[in-house]
């Protein structure tokens, strides 16, 4: 990976300073040129929120709202508050996620949100009944577990048993049960595959599913129209730095192709992208406290570790690491140092589980040096341990 040239001046100057440096630097310019992007490739009734859960950062919520985004993904109440401080109306937000409360629910009706998506059936009959009391009718669609699923992503959404939205073979059989509640007005399908797809033609395999479900509904329900279909976010990053990204063009052109063959122009077509477009606007940087030979490898141990970047712990991948060289001078003559090895790079909690990169090979590392992460303005410090041995929060310090 190579650092960008004022990511490095700015760890520069923060490190002359006395203290530890253990930060994250935003960038959204990148984020903000994805939005425009995506809205100028992308085939007509497309409309490109951001999943904010991949950084609720204000800066992040900004860039999309500055970039054009049609509006946030939210998942909590937590998230809707955020995005509404950051200037987003409640008719730009779309409610995804299992396990709404009632509390998050009544919130999401009174805000008139734009959709909320059901994910069973208990769901749909607690919106029902809120809406009822509220005296209000809700639209929403009905999120969809797919008989499909893609083995190579990161993270799966859909095939076999899940947590999320109704299993697809059951629709015949809910559908009318949802259909038949009052307050709710039913627009269309989610159907979300599998986060950190690099492969275009598996996102567009899932497109065709749906919009298969979606004229067999029309056909089954005379009447009924899904004049909404939600694809979800999934859009991948190139972690392995194998020299390409998820291909957008691609995956316009693939999508514009099915619309025209389904005769679905006119419709709705929502992408919620958190990692494609929020990934490269962050660095993880921490300093390197220690370096110890342990029976033949060496243990780098930094001052950040999956309290404030799990990532890849949690995911058992590496993700691209570059070190800035301090040349600080060494404590005693003989201090560890890396030359030319694989090394295995951790933080500073009490956990064997601590990892923040493993078995990478590095020219020269040595103590007081600063390990820079890319690809870490995506779940970054949002899904770490931030609680776990109390150690103070990293900055996240945004540049532009
Ligand atoms: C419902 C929903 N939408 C969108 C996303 C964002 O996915 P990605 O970061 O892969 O674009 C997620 C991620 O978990 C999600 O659960």
């Amino acid at each position: 990976m190579n650092i960008p040239l004022h990511i490095e001046q700015h760890l520069r100057q923060m490190a002359a300073t006395e203290a530890t440096l253990n930060c994250y630097l935003y960038d959204t310019t990148s984020m903000r040129e994805k939005i425009v992007y995506l809205n100028n490739i992308m085939p007509a009734g497309v409309e490109v929120f951001y999943a904010m859960k991949a950084n609720p950062h204000p800066a992040f919520l900004l860039a999309a709202r500055s970039a054009g985004a049609k509006g946030i993904e939210i998942a909590s109440l937590g998230e809707a508050e955020k995005a509404v401080v950051a200037g987003f109306n409640g008719d730009q937000l779309i409610y995804t996620g299992p396990g709404k409360s009632p509390e998050e629910l009544r919130w999401g009706v009174s805000h008139g949100i734009r959709t909320i998506h059901i994910e069973s059936l208990t769901e749909a009959h607690r919106l029902n009944a809120i809406c009822s009391d509220m005296g209000r009718k809700q639209d929403i669609l009905l999120r969809i577990n797919a008989d499909f699923d893609i083995h190579e992503a990161q993270t799966t959404f859909s095939g076999g048993s899940k947590k999320f939205g109704i299993d697809e073979e059951k629709l015949a059989e809910i559908l009318p049960q949802l259909l038949a509640l009052g307050h709710l007005r039913f627009r269309g399908l989610h159907v979300y595959a599998a986060s950190g797809v690099l492969n275009v033609n598996d996102l567009l395999k899932n497109c065709e599913l749906v919009f298969g479900m979606a004229r067999q509904i029309e056909l089954d329900h005379p009447g009924t129209r899904c004049d909404t279909i939600d694809f979800g976010g999934g859009f991948g990053v190139d972690y392995l730095e194998e020299g390409h990204d998820f291909d957008p063009q691609a995956y316009a052109d693939g999508l514009s192709a099915l619309i025209t063959q389904y005769g679905f122009g006119g419709r709705t077509f929502f992408l919620e992208l958190g990692r494609y477009l929020a990934a490269d606007s962050g660095w993880f940087c921490t300093e390197v406290l220690d370096i110890k030979d342990s029976r033949g490898k060496k243990q780098v141990i930094c001052a950040g570790g999956i309290n404030h970047f799990r990532r890849p712990a949690a995911l058992a991948i590496n993700h691209p690491l570059a070190i800035i060289r301090m040349g600080r001078k060494a404590l005693f003559p003989t201090q560890e140092q890396v030359c030319d090895e694989a090394v295995y790079f951790g933080g500073p909690l009490c956990t064997g589980a601590d990892k923040l990169a493993n078995n990478v090979f590095l020219h020269a590392v040595d103590v007081g040096d600063i390990a820079v992460f890319g690809l870490a303005g995506a779940y970054g410090l949002t899904m770490s341990n931030l609680e776990f041995l109390s150690h103070e929060r990293p900055q996240e310090i945004v540049l532009s």
